[in-house]
């Protein structure tokens, strides 16, 4: 199946930059929200990607209008009428994904394939809130969306083979390098990552090393590209307990320890709230 248009759900950090890769690719996409002050950000957000390559040299400013003009944005269902795909990125809460699911299962042609860049939650139970479950599939984009390359793609229980066909294809057409996996919990990336950054929280913790210690040793020692208190304020404290909860029936390696809760009881949720591990300013 050849996708011509495609559409995203939810315009935050993944949201928007899954939109961009889409544009850069050349197919047109509907970017869509529910608070029109995120969908400018989000808009603001692929803007500044595009002119930073224009500042680079990378693109004229002609070509970067013209991959703005393939992005427009919405509050509403309009233009999803003849999609061929969807990426949904709405927070990671079962209820909320399966109530959009359930509305992009009437907005959308019943051939459209259905996707949740989810980072650990269940892809059947999301495919169950629509008509058309072998349609339904995981696309797991990893954060910054637009320089990772990796692309989880998960089968739920009733995804078909051609829906899986047509999602690896999709993202190799997006220049992405797509990775099959089943369906579990954390899929591959998350489990291996969450149990390791857990243990990282929990040992600094213990012995009161500063945090920009350990972020050296784990990025020149581990070869990471940034550390985990880098990493963890990047992505969100309140994304990271997020998925470890769901993890946490996995074992008690995912468990997150109470003062990582607690910041996020305080706000302190990284860099989007200034305060994390690390203070940051504008
Ligand atoms: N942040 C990361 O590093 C990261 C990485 C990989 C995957 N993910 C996953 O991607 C998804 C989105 O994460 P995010 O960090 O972009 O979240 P975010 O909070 O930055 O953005 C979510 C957006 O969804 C919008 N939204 C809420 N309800 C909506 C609805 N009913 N319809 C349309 N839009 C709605 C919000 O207004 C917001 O703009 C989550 O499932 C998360 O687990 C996040």
């Amino acid at each position: 199946m050849y996708i011509f248009k495609a559409a995203v759900v939810g315009a935050g950090a993944m949201g928007a930059e899954i939109a961009q890769v889409i544009s850069w690719s050349g197919l047109p996409v509907v970017l869509k929200d529910v608070d029109q002050a995120m969908l400018d950000r989000g808009m603001e957000r692929i803007r500044g990607i595009y002119q930073r390559r224009v500042d680079r040299g990378r693109m004229t400013r002609d070509e970067m209008e013209q991959k703005m003009a393939l992005i427009t944005p919405t509050l509403t269902y309009d233009g999803f009428g003849d999609v061929d795909l969807v990426v949904e990125a709405v927070p990671e809460k079962m209820d909320l994904k399966k109530r959009v699911f359930a509305e992009l299962d009437r907005a959308t042609p019943s051939t459209a394939i259905l996707a949740s860049n989810t980072s650990a939650l269940s892809i059947t139970e999301m495919a169950a809130a629509t008509s058309r479950p072998q349609r339904v599939v995981g696309l797991h984009f990893f954060y910054p969306a637009a320089v990772m390359k990796l692309v989880e793609v998960i089968a739920g229980r009733e995804t078909s083979e051609e829906t899986l066909d047509t999602a690896v294809e999709f993202v190799e057409s997006l220049r992405k390098l797509p990775v099959r996996v089943k369906e579990c919990p954390g899929f591959l990336v998350n489990r291996i990552l969450l149990a390791a950054m857990m243990q990282v929280i929990h040992f600094q913790h213990e012995t009161g090393a500063p945090y920009e210690e350990v972020d050296a040793v784990v990025k020149e020692k581990a070869g990471a590209p940034m550390g985990p208190f880098t990493l963890a304020d990047t992505l969100g404290l309140d994304v990271v307990l997020d998925v470890c909860k769901t993890l946490e029936t996995l074992g008690p390696r995912f468990a997150a320890p109470a003062h990582f809760e607690n910041m996020i009881k305080e706000g302190k949720l990284g860099v989007k709230s200034g305060q994390g591990f690390y203070t940051y300013t504008k």
